[in-house]
Formats: structure tokens, C-alpha cells, sequence
């Protein structure tokens, strides 16, 4: 068995960013519209006025202060309130593919890489926008990446962590010894911005990490890759059936199960526990404790989920140096969140620190992966 090393991480940062002042006063010009247009309904208790929106609220709910997407103007003229993106022809780089190479190539030449280095590509992500050709092709194509595989999946907000499991069991075993993981996330296009009890969850972006043999890393920040574990658990908490059999089963594109929906009370309850046992198992198994950890790369979607996270592995607050946090300024987005802390607070670390990455979410799904810097 080989040892495998994340060498090097790459961030696609969408463009445009929306403040929660922004984003509350575009819904709730939306709202006020609605309940103007359907004043005779609501008097008559047919309909249920649609509540405003608060940044107080958010931000003490969340932690989020805002978030970046691939399209503001659509997301926030009340008329629309969903990005517009335009549709691109087959020849085209599709829009997932153009962030994942973005980021992608970032990340290869932190690593010290070229395209025709690496095996395969894994598009991981919680949504993928056509079902075939599976972007992985189309971005290994866009990389050079000219020998091995490439495929999509998804696991919804843990897709990247078990992506990285994949890949590091491929580096192991020597089917691959080097494979590119890519999470081009566009959560504002699943989004209910209509919606009052979400619509400042999401944000876009995409993330990239290079998985290599240990022993053939040229980057200087190599991580050693210890142990990884994955489980998940049923739960309708999180949820969104839009899928191929929608337009058969004669749905509204805009029925509301057909984007984004969560019990989001449930979930804070329920996921938090699950993932603190999770990772405290998961370190106990390579003979650690929560306590030796010197940095842990939490998912990000609720600064108090974190914060109640970090005290049940820790018997205390866990400070920033020790749990960074990262949704205050880039939203929850999916399974890159805890990428993008690891990307950003992974360098200032020494030689034999040890971090633990930790996704969790819809599924439920948890996926973590114990790190020793080389
Ligand atoms: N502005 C003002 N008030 C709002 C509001 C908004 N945008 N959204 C909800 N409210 C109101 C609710 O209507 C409710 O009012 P009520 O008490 O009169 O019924 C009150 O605020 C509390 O709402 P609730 O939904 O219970 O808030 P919360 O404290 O649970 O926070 C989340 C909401 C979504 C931030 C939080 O539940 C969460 O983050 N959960 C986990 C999310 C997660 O990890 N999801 C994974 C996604 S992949």
C-alpha cells in the first residue's frame, strides 16, 4: 500500500458578491409585492402573507454576512429571484466545468502538476447540471488530463470528503497516483429565494484538491492522509426531489420540493451530535483524541453548529485558530465549505500537526479525513 498526501488546493471565488442587506432588500420587496398582489386572499385567510425578511436575523441564526454567486442581478430582481445564466452550446465549456478548471488548475500548479500528470478526475458535488456526459469527462478533457478516468457523484454537502476517499483509496492501491477532486458548487440555482427560511443559506464557488503518492509530493505544504471515514443515515430533513422523473410526474418547476427544503431546527439538532461522535470515533480509531488536534476544517453552513460542535469534542470553546471559520463570508456552500477553510488555514501549520476535515450534511452524510502535515 502506497501513503497518500492532499498536496495542494485550489478556490474558484464566483464573482459577484451579495450582502445580507442586499439580499433582504430585494425579498422583501418581493414579499411586499406578494402580499400586494394577493391582498383579497390573504384578508380572506386563502393564502398566507409572506413574512419579512431581517439581517439581525441572519446573521444570529447563521453567522452568515454574505455570500458570492455566478449571477446577482437575477437572484435579486424581485420579479425573478433566481439567477440567470445563458444556456451554452455543446462546443462550449459548460459552467460547472469552466469553475472546476479554474480551480482545478490553481490547484495543479500549487502542486507542481500538469494535466497530463494526473489519472483521474472526480467531479464531486451536490448538483451536477446535465446527467451525461459526467462534467468529469469535460473537465478532464479542459485540464490536458490525457490517460485514466474521470466521473461525477454526488453526496450532497459531504460529496468532496467522500470524493477524497475515493481518491486516496485509488493512491493506495496504485490504480492512480495522482487524481484531482473538484466541487464546482452552484448552490444559488437550488436555492428558494423566495423563500424566507433559507434564502440566505447558499453561496457559489468551487474547490479543487490534488490527492498524490506521499512520496512523490513537490508541494510544500503536503498533507499526509491518515485515516478516512464515511457514514450516512436516511433523513427527509434535508431534501429536493427535482430529478429526470419530474417532468413525468407533470410537476410545476416551481413547486416547491423541487428545489432546496430542510427542517432546519431538526437538523442542527440531529447533525451536530452525529458528527462530534463521528470525528471522535474516527481519531479514537488512529489512536487520537479530539484534544491533540491542532486545527479541525469543519463544513460550513451555521456558525452555532460549529461552535456547538467544537464543544462536545473539545469539553470547551473552540477558538478560530482552532476551528476557522469561513460562512461568514462565502455562505454555506455545499461540500466545499470545509475545503475552503482547509484551503485557506492549512499553510501556517508545522511538520506532524495533526487536522481533521468533516463534511456533514444531507443524507445525512458525514465524511472526515485525519491529516498529519509533512
Ligand atoms: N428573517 C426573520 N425571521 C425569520 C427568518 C428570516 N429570514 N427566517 C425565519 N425566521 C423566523 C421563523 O419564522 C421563526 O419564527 P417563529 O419563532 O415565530 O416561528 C424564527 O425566526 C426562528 O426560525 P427557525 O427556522 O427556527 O430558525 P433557526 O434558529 O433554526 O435558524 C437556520 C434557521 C436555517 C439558520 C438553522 O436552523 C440552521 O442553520 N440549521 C442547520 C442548517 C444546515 O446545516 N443545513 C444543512 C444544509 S446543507
Amino acid at each position: 500500500m502506497q501513503r497518500a498526501a492532499l498536496t495542494a488546493t485550489g478556490v474558484y471565488t464566483a464573482p459577484y458578491v451579495i450582502s445580507n442587506e442586499e439580499l433582504v432588500a430585494a425579498y422583501n420587496e418581493y414579499a411586499r409585492n406578494f402580499n400586494a398582489d394577493n391582498a383579497a386572499r390573504i384578508v380572506a385567510g386563502e393564502l398566507a402573507a409572506c413574512p419579512e425578511s431581517s439581517v439581525d436575523f441572519i446573521e444570529k441564526a447563521s453567522g452568515i454576512t454574505r455570500r458570492y454567486v455566478m449571477d446577482k442581478a437575477g437572484v435579486l430582481d424581485p420579479q425573478r429571484m433566481r439567477p440567470r445564466f445563458a444556456a451554452r452550446r455543446n462546443e462550449e465549456l459548460s459552467l460547472q466545468a469552466e469553475m472546476a478548471v479554474a480551480a482545478g488548475r490553481e490547484a495543479l500548479a500549487a502542486a507542481g502538476r500538469t494535466g497530463a500528470e494526473v489519472d483521474a478526475v472526480i467531479c464531486a458535488a451536490s448538483n451536477m447540471q446535465r446527467a451525461y456526459p459526467a462534467m468529469a469527462v469535460e473537465i478532464q478533457q479542459a485540464l490536458a488530463v490525457e490517460r485514466g478516468y474521470a466521473f461525477d457523484m454526488n453526496v450532497a454537502c459531504s460529496s468532496a470528503t467522500f470524493a477524497l476517499d475515493i481518491a486516496v483509496n485509488a493512491v493506495r492501491c496504485g490504480t492512480a497516483r495522482t487524481v484531482l477532486v473538484v466541487n464546482p458548487e452552484i448552490c444559488s440555482a437550488h436555492l428558494a429565494w423566495k423563500d424566507r427560511d433559507c434564502h440566505f443559506i447558499f453561496g457559489d464557488v468551487c474547490t479543487a484538491i490534488v490527492v498524490e503518492r506521499l512520496d512523490a509530493a513537490r508541494s510544500a505544504h503536503a498533507w499526509e492522509v491518515l485515516g478516512s471515514k464515511l457514514a450516512t443515515s436516511f433523513s427527509n430533513n434535508i431534501r429536493n426531489n427535482a430529478g429526470f422523473l419530474s417532468r413525468c410526474e407533470d410537476r410545476d418547476p416551481d413547486d416547491r420540493d423541487q428545489l432546496f427544503v430542510q427542517e432546519g431546527r431538526r437538523v442542527f439538532k440531529e447533525v451536530c451530535p452525529m458528527a462530534a461522535e463521528h470525528m471522535t470515533q474516527h481519531l479514537a480509531s488512529l489512536g487520537f483524541t479530539p484534544l491533540q488536534v491542532r486545527r479541525f476544517w469543519l463544513h460550513q453552513a451555521n456558525l452555532a453548529m460549529n461552535q456547538l460542535i467544537g464543544r462536545r469534542l473539545l469539553g470547551r470553546e473552540a477558538t478560530v485558530d482552532e476551528a476557522p471559520v469561513i460562512l461568514d463570508e462565502f455562505a454555506n456552500t455545499a461540500s466545499a465549505g470545509s475545503i475552503i477553510a482547509f484551503h485557506r488555514h492549512n499553510t501556517d501549520l508545522a511538520s506532524g500537526d495533526l487536522g481533521l476535515l468533516c463534511s456533514f450534511g444531507a443524507g445525512y452524510s458525514i465524511g472526515s479525513l485525519a491529516l498529519r502535515k509533512c
